[in-house]
């Protein structure tokens, strides 16, 4: 079974610059195969990993209501979505990269989001790692991991607005039906050194701080030349700050 590596946090916090650095490191310490899932309906993991995303599964889902005779005569309609998931899936040499995309619309798509969901699972029971990058709400992550989380990393910026949004998700954690193993506050474009009301209110949330991630101006730099953050240097601060992290909480 795959281990389940999850965010969340507020919006903007950089939830899916951390996905990416730790995609990043399971890819360059060969901690492979490594199933990447971009579970954002504005989806930009792809972006962040520098590959263009032509099909998404919410694709999959729209072509397939608006026709669904569009079923190759013969064939078996499960069999036929999970062609389209296969290859919908972006291949890379150390990780592959699924697109949820659009959410469902309204109407009945039950029949088929339950094939898209079981196929999606097996798929993701084939990987070594899988790292979901989600939207800031916390809604569908019990949905797109099968309710199992091995590490959740709770994402915050330096401000206490950040912080108490990870208070409020751990405190709902309960009632998402969602089993965490590990659970970590992670600290974004943080200064050397965190004051005290800001440990203070992290402590009161009753969690540890896991990570702590420098400001980086390398990745500004790199979102503006629409860069790739695998290609960042091995001693970006950034690139450390999540090796540390990993190593830490999630070790080979
Ligand atoms: N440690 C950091 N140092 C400097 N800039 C950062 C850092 N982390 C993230 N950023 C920048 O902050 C912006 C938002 O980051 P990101 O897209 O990862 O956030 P997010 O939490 O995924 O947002 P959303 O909730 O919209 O999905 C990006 O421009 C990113 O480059
Ligand atoms: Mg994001």
């Amino acid at each position: 079974m795959s281990k389940i590596i999850a965010f969340a946090g507020k919006g903007g916090v950089g939830k899916t610059t951390v996905a990416a650095l730790v995609i990043r490191h399971l890819a360059n310490s060969g901690q492979t195969p490594i199933l990447a899932v971009d579970a954002d309906p504005n989806s930009n993991l792809g972006e962040t990993l520098g590959l263009a995303v032509p099909t998404t599964i919410g694709d999959i889902r729209e072509t397939f209501m608006r026709d669904p005779q569009g079923v190759p005569s013969g064939m078996d309609k499960a069999i036929y979505l999970e062609t389209l998931v296969e290859q919908a899936l972006i291949e890379q040499p150390s990780f592959d990269l699924l697109v949820m995309g659009r959410q469902e619309g309204q109407g009945c798509y039950c029949m088929v989001n339950n094939i898209l969901n079981r196929f999606t699972d097996r798929l993701a029971g084939s990987y070594r790692y899988m790292v979901v990058d989600n939207e800031a709400g916390m809604e569908h992550l019990s949905r797109r991991t099968s309710g199992r989380v091995d590490n959740l990393y709770l994402v915050t910026d330096y401000s206490l607005r950040g912080l108490r949004a990870v208070g409020r998700i751990n405190a709902m954690l309960d009632s998402l039906k969602l089993q965490v193993q590990d659970l970590g506050i992670v600290v974004t474009r943080a200064p050397t050194q965190l004051n005290d009301t800001f440990l203070r209110e992290a402590e009161e949330i009753g969690l540890p701080i896991v990570g702590i991630i420098p400001d980086d101006p390398a990745l500004l730099d790199f979102d503006m030349e629409k860069r790739s953050l695998l290609e960042l240097p091995d001693d970006s601060p950034a690139v450390q700050a999540v090796d540390r992290l990993l190593a830490a909480t999630c070790p080979a």
